[in-house]
């Protein structure tokens, strides 16, 4: 590898692979002085993982999987914590993966990140595996601030599925005064009523009477599935808090697929696109089915991409010229839309000319 480009993969050693639960493993990885600057992280963001599979047709295939980062950004080593979905490509064999495998991973990426400040109160919104990002969140407050508090509310089916059980008591004895851990359980039952079932508007409705209408939370981090979150999002907002202090992310395999109908190109157009300094340029006719990175694909053009399903925000640019129809978002906010961010991923060209940058 000649430069260092935080588009491209880095084969990274597993330093420690360790079961948290049947179904979930967590990968510590070991980052190589030289690459240190290239992995530094924001607690919230996430690594791309990719990996070779034999196709349907016999054909290799390159798949890719993105994955939150649990540690906290004070730790040398970085860690995911990978839950098995039956059936998938990636996270059954990572399964198996032990200390000593290589993987190849892509530079951290993500906006969905908290800067902790000093003297804040902030909540955090979790359901399964969704306190993977949270939890590198949380952990960032307590380690960088002296006087910030973190309450999180954390919901599982059973007991026994808990993520990072034992990481959070022992969080809680640390920090005592700082941080607050509430459990939500649903298929058991639990001893205060409000915890018992499903994270929704009605538990958030009692809770922010009861703990947050006096603290005013500076920052709300939801992470789940789709319906959670648009669930709690209206309800805070009914509550009066700012949609600039609501910040999500759905879990990363949830995006829906583009039909072929929205990805039909009206009009030839033709596309100029800045990665990492360097300039391309490719046409797509009219006619063709394809989203501006599956035109960049076709053309030989090697952009970041990781969900292609509007979750990640991987193949998040600026769209410096041109029109564009963005089919699914289900990350960038308000402010990006506004500013000229784009999904490469979901942005189906509606003008000749396109001009595009990942640099900015
Ligand atoms: S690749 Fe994930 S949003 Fe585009």
């Amino acid at each position: 590898m000649t430069s260092s480009s935080s588009h491209q993969f880095y084969p990274l050693t597993i330093r420690q692979a360790r079961k948290e639960t049947r179904e979930a493993i967590v990968l510590t990885l070991e980052i190589p002085e030289q690459w240190r600057e290239l992995f530094a992280w924001q607690p919230g963001q996430h690594l791309t993982f990719r990996r070779m599979v034999t196709g349907e047709a016999g054909q290799k295939e390159e798949i890719r999987r993105s994955y939150s980062i649990c540690s906290a950004p004070s730790k040398k080593d970085l860690s995911v914590l990978i839950k098995r979905i039956p059936g998938g490509q990636f996270s059954e064999p990572a399964q198996q993966f032990q200390a000593g495998d290589v993987v190849e991973a892509m530079p951290p990426t993500g906006h969905f990140v908290l800067q902790p400040a000093e003297n804040r109160h902030y909540v955090g919104m979790a359901a399964g595996s969704g306190i993977t990002p949270i939890l590198g969140m949380l952990q960032a407050v307590l380690e960088q601030t002296e006087h910030s508090h973190f309450t999180l509310l954390y919901g599982n089916a059973t007991t026994d599925s808990i993520l990072f059980l034992e990481k959070l008591a022992d969080l809680k004895d640390q920090y005592p005064h700082r941080l607050s851990v509430l459990h939500a359980i649903s298929r058991e039952p639990v001893d205060i009523p409000v915890l018992s079932g499903r994270i929704d508007s009605d538990k958030i409705r009692r809770l922010h009477a009861a703990e947050f209408a006096h603290t005013r939370p500076s920052g709300y981090y939801l992470c789940g599935p789709g319906s959670m979150i648009e669930d709690l999002s209206t309800t805070l907002k009914a509550l009066g808090v700012p949609a600039a202090d609501i910040h999500h992310e759905q879990f990363l395999s949830e995006g829906q697929e583009i039909t072929p109908q929205q990805k039909t190109v009206y009009q030839d157009a033709g596309v100029t696109v800045t990665v990492d300094g360097v300039t391309h340029r490719f046409d797509i006719k009219k006619g063709e089915e394809k989203t501006l990175l599956e035109a960049a694909e076709a053309a030989g053009v090697v952009l970041p991409y990781s969900c292609k399903a509007g979750v990640c925000a991987t193949c998040r640019c600026k769209l410096k010229s041109g029109r564009v129809d963005l089919v699914n978002n289900y990350c960038l906010e308000p402010w990006e839309l506004e500013t000229g961010y784009i999904l490469s991923c979901q942005a189906v060209p509606r003008s000749e000319k396109i001009v595009i940058s990942y640099d900015e």
